[in-house]
C-alpha cells in the first residue's frame, strides 16, 4: 500500500471514535484531510467541529461540516490529528504543517487524543523529524542560540507565516529523551509561542496504518 492509501485507511478508522451529535476536535495535515473526507462521506451527524487551522476549516466548510470557535465549547470528547513522529508512549512531534499552536489548544480541550498516522511516523525516540517551534519573530535569533547551546541547529522556515502571524523554526540535531521535561523547558523560553513536542497533550491512542492494516497503539 502507498503512504497515501495508509493515510486513507487511518482516516476512515478514526470514524469509530466519533460520537454522533457531539462536537469533534479536528487537526491539520494530509492525514486529517482523509479523516475530514471520510467524516463528510460517512453520514454521521455531528454537532460541529473545532478546527486547528484555516486549512482544515476551509476543507470542512466546503464539505458542509459546521465549524465552531474553540471559545464556544468547554470540552471535547475527542480530538483527531496526525503527527510527524510518535513514540511508543504517545509522545509526538507535530507542526510540519505549521499548525502546532492551534493544534495544542484544541487538543487541550479534548478528553481523548486520537493520533492517525502511517507507520513511517513511529519512532523509538523523538528527534528524527526537524522539530517545529513557533516563535515571535523578534525572538528568533535568541531562540536559535539557545538551541545551538543544546546541540541543535534551528533554521527559519522560509516563507512561512503561521495562522497566528508568527514564524516557525525547524530544529535538527536534537534527541529528545525526556519529552515532558523538554516541552516544559522550551515552552518557557521568552518568545516561544509553542514547541512542537506534544507530551503533556500526548496521544491517548494511535491508529497506525501498516501494510497489515490498522494497528491500535495505546
Ligand atoms: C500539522 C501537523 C500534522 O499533523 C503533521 O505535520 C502530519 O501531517 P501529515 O498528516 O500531512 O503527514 O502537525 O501542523
Amino acid at each position: 500500500m502507498t503512504q497515501d492509501e495508509l493515510k486513507t485507511l487511518v482516516g476512515q478508522a478514526a470514524l469509530k471514535y466519533v460520537t454522533p451529535d457531539t462536537v469533534v476536535g479536528v487537526g491539520t495535515g494530509s492525514t486529517v484531510d482523509k479523516f475530514i473526507d471520510a467524516l463528510a462521506a460517512s453520514g454521521i451527524r455531528i454537532a460541529g467541529a473545532v478546527s486547528s487551522s484555516v486549512r482544515s476549516t476551509e476543507r470542512m466548510k466546503a464539505l458542509g461540516i459546521a465549524v465552531l470557535e474553540a471559545s464556544e465549547v468547554e470540552a471535547l470528547q475527542v480530538y483527531i490529528d496526525g503527527a510527524d513522529e510518535i513514540d511508543h508512549h504517545g509522545h509526538m512531534v507535530k507542526g510540519g504543517g505549521a499548525a502546532l499552536t492551534r493544534e495544542k489548544i484544541v487538543a487541550d480541550l479534548a478528553k481523548t487524543f486520537v493520533c492517525i498516522a502511517d507507520e513511517s511516523k513511529l519512532v523509538d525516540a523523538l528527534g528524527r523529524f526537524p522539530l517545529p517551534v513557533e516563535v515571535i519573530p523578534m525572538a528568533a535569533a535568541q531562540i536559535t542560540r539557545r538551541f545551538a547551546a543544546m546541540g541543535g541547529t534551528a533554521r527559519l522556515r522560509e516563507g512561512c507565516v503561521t495562522d497566528n502571524s508568527c514564524q516557525i523554526l525547524d530544529v535538527t540535531g536534537l534527541r529528545i529523551t525526556d519529552p515532558a521535561a523538554f516541552e516544559a523547558d522550551v515552552n518557557q523560553w521568552p518568545g516561544v509561542v509553542t514547541v512542537g513536542v506534544f507530551a503533556r497533550n500526548k496521544a491517548s491512542v494511535c491508529l497506525l496504518g501498516t501494510a497489515q492494516g490498522v494497528k491500535t497503539l495505546t
